[in-house]
């Protein structure tokens, strides 16, 4: 018999996070701080295929019915392909997703596709090769297009693209993103940048996605639509448009209201709230299926109330309490 998770605020929360590596092929600015790129031979952090199967069996049981893998760069993990056809065969899941910066898709989206991945979110920056390359330190733009072609052909679909709205580096791009809804069938999210590299310079940075809505508004009209998933993200197309335009405004609007989420880090741990400190270690009777699945009832009680989280982006930022990079926790 198949539960709903309801946390003490009335939210359903249907949505598990599985991080699965802390790995990544690729580096970008905001993800990983210069240190943490520099301390070679410190251990990073990988769920084996036992711990992502048990996890996500007790979700789904739990009645949540969408799992998304990240990372990290969850197409690095060396069973990743095991993983999707075990969470996919899950029955009561309704939808397998993933969060991948496409490098390595051009050789593994249609192995993705028939192990049962639905659809991918691909992380897309910069559509200019020298500012690709400085965001995501030393990668190589035209890996990640041709992994959003063949993600395309392979049916993993709708194709959402993220982009990280980063003042003074990609701001001037925001034309170009949303021009590509225009013909190809894909969403282009526009992301507010979170400070996860720490409190004391998150405004060299952070820009609010009103400006988002200005460079598009003067294309064509704007036209709000409704997302598949529901969650943060506001979706709009632009008059005629084949794809639409989603912006998820992480600081400067009340988003946690609409939360329906749970994380699962590389370490192991439910995080119940993007912004709080709080975690519970999933390692302790892991292969006991009811002392997980209590765990995730814990989890949800330790989901922050939202009629105290503040909704101005100054307030935001000092309610910050991560203690894990962005490769750990997995956006
Ligand atoms: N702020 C907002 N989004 C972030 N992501 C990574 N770091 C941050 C941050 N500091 C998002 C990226 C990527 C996803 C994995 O997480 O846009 O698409």
């Amino acid at each position: 018999m198949l539960e709903k998770l309801v946390d003490p605020y009335g939210r359903i929360i249907n949505y598990l996070r599985l991080s699965v590596t802390e790995h990544c092929n690729l580096n970008c600015v905001y993800c990983r701080s210069e240190q943490q790129v520099c301390r070679a031979g410190v251990k990073e952090e990988v769920l084996t295929i036992q711990e992502c199967l048990a996890i996500a069996e007790a979700a789904v049981e739990l009645g949540m019915t969408r799992i998304r893998l990240t990372g990290g760069e969850p197409l690095v993990h060396p069973d990743i392909l095991d993983i999707i056809s075990g969470i996919s065969r899950m029955d009561g899941l309704m939808d397998l997703s993933m969060t991948t910066n496409a490098v390595l898709l051009d050789s593994m989206a249609f192995k993705l596709a028939e192990a049962g991945l639905d659809r991918v979110n691909i992380s897309l920056d910069s559509l200019d090769e020298e500012t690709y390359r400085r965001i995501t330190r030393g990668g190589k733009l035209y890996k990640t297009l041709n992994g959003i072609e063949k993600a395309l052909q392979a049916g993993l679909t709708p194709v959402k693209i993220n982009m990280l709205l980063l003042k003074g580096v990609n701001d001037h791009e925001i034309r170009r993103f949303v021009a590509l809804t225009l013909d190809k069938e894909l969403d282009v999210r526009f992301i507010e940048y979170m400070p996860f590299l720490g409190q004391e310079n998150w405004q060299q940075y952070y820009l609010p996605l009103d400006r988002v809505m200005e460079i598009a508004s003067a294309i064509a009209p704007l036209v709000p639509v409704k997302g598949e998933h529901g969650g943060p993200a506001k979706y709009y197309r632009l008059q005629g448009a084949s794809g639409k335009i989603g912006l998820i405004p992480t600081l400067s609007r009340h988003i946690c209201s609409v939360c329906n989420r749970l994380r699962v880090t590389p370490a192991c741990t439910i995080k119940p709230c993007l912004f709080s400190a709080d975690e519970i270690d999933l390692k302790p009777g892991l292969s006991d299926k009811e002392v997980l699945k209590e765990k995730f009832r814990a989890a949800l009680k330790l989901k922050p109330d939202p009629a105290r989280v503040y909704c101005s982006p100054y307030e935001r930022v000092k309610q910050f309490q991560g203690k894990r990079f962005m490769t750990q926790i997995g956006g």
